[in-house]
């Protein structure tokens, strides 16, 4: 059954949140076990759904996993690369990295093209020409990747675009290649130091992660270790922004606040008080806000992903905001949804123009992640009150752990209903 979520609007929110480990760090990590021998476990996990499928994948792959609370142990031992042309690979986008992760252990890969948050084609032509450039041969057969490798040989590869998941795929595979790769003009977002981290755990040959070029030098066999995921800073720049919306004051727990620095910075500029300590972030919310420009780009820029959220914060500046995303040509299909809301926003090109504007509530629906938590957080902002319906609420549930508890807590009337 499907649901919807409903959001009382003008209350401002208050208290502590805890963010989670990271989804976009759990569901490379998850992957990334399958390249050991051994066990693998997996601390700091968020309860999502894309970590659902995800073990379900492994399962049906031959793995056998233990999931309790926030800790998974992954023994991939038994697992085989069977092809898996269809199903549950479709409803997750992250489900290329089995292509690297079977490629490195097994030497073949047979996985559909992935689904996900298709605000735009995101094509994996990049994760494609790596796997080429270390010696595997692919192709498309009905929509499915079919990958060979006689033997996974380093390579020099330099990606046209710094891509984290082509980044961390390759990653993947030619930490069990042999000789060395170099990644030129490799994605630097924490997440790919995190699986790096792991992959360095288990015994792989990785240097540079974090700078945009990474060294790899292949390993024949991988093992298990113990491994804790990093804060998701996607989850805590969402709860930062509805707090700064709100008129709030929040304290968001269990942060590397170096990660969020783009974020914080920009918050500043409008005007929001921003406290940092060593592992959270306080923000007080201020009555009137100064309209800015934001530019979403590639780390240490900011994020892309919040750049959804951001845009519902912007239509409370006074004067005109314009919020630029240079990673995704086109991720505003939250836009009309605002302007129905009352937001006064135009897009041009990559651009989103932004006038401070009333929010008033309405029904809403979200067409992804990004763009949910973006309604959820224009509902909590209208001051009028009134009710905002959300509904597309599995997409929240893929990036947002607990989100109706964690806002209850924090003083916001929240809750869901099922779909008519
Ligand atoms: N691109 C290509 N070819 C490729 C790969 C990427 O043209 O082979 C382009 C994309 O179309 C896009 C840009 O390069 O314009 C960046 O894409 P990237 O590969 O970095 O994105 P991704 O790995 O598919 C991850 C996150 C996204 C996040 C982006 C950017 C996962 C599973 N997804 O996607 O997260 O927006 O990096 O930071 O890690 C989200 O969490 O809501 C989300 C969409």
């Amino acid at each position: 059954m499907l649901e919807k979520l409903m959001v009382v609007g003008g209350r401002p929110l208050r208290g502590t949140v805890q963010i989670s480990g990271a989804k976009n760090s759990a569901i490379a990590l998850i992957p990334a076990a399958v390249l050991a021998e051994t066990s693998v476990t997996l601390d700091n996990l968020p309860h999502l759904s894309d970590v659902a499928i995800y073990t379900e994948i492994l399962t049906d792959l031959g793995a056998t996993i233990d999931w309790n609370e926030d800790r998974m142990t992954i023994d991939p031992s038994q697992m085989k690369p069977l092809a898996m042309p269809n199903g549950k690979v479709k409803k997750l986008r992250a489900s290329y990295y089995l292509m690297g992760a079977l490629l490195g252990r097994f030497g073949e890969a047979t996985i559909g093209l992935p689904g996900g948050c298709n605000f735009e084609p995101r094509p994996i032509d990049l994760h494609i020409k790596g796997f080429e450039a270390l010696g595997a041969v692919v192709s498309n057969e009905n929509g499915a990747l079919h990958i060979r490798a006689k033997e996974l040989r380093g390579a020099k590869i330099y990606l046209d675009m710094a891509s984290v998941g082509a980044t961390i795929n390759i990653m993947l595979a030619a930490s069990r290649a042999k000789g060395l790769t170099t990644i030129e003009n490799a994605a630097k977002e924490p997440e790919i130091i995190d699986v790096a981290t792991l992959l360095n755990s288990m015994g792989a040959k990785i240097k540079g992660a974090g700078t945009d070029t990474i060294r790899i030098e292949g390993v024949s066999e991988l093992h298990g270790c113990r491994h804790s995921i990093i804060p998701d800073r996607i989850q805590a720049g969402t709860y930062m922004i509805a707090a700064a919306a709100t008129r709030g004051d929040v304290t968001v727990d269990n942060v590397i606040p170096k990660h969020l620095e783009a974020l914080t910075a920009k918050l500043q500029e409008m005007g929001v008080h921003v406290y940092e300590m060593d592992e959270s972030i306080r923000i007080v919310g201020q009555p009137i806000y100064e309209s800015v420009d934001v530019k979403a780009l590639i780390y240490p820029g900011f994020a892309t992903d919040l750049q959804s959220p951001m845009s519902s914060l912007l239509c409370q500046a006074k004067g005109v905001s314009v919020l630029t995303d240079h990673v995704y040509s086109n991720r505003f299909k939250h836009i009309p949804e605002l302007v129905r809301m009352g937001a006064k926003i135009r897009v041009e090109g990559r651009s989103a123009i932004i006038e401070g504007s009333q929010l008033s509530s309405a029904k809403v629906r979200a067409t992804d992640l990004r763009a949910g938590a973006a309604l959820v957080i224009a509902g909590l902002s209208v001051m009028t009150g009134g009710i905002t319906e959300v509904s597309g609420v599995e997409f929240i549930d893929r990036g947002y752990e607990n989100l109706v508890f964690n806002l209850s807590s924090l003083g916001a009337e929240v809750w869901r209903e099922n779909e008519e």
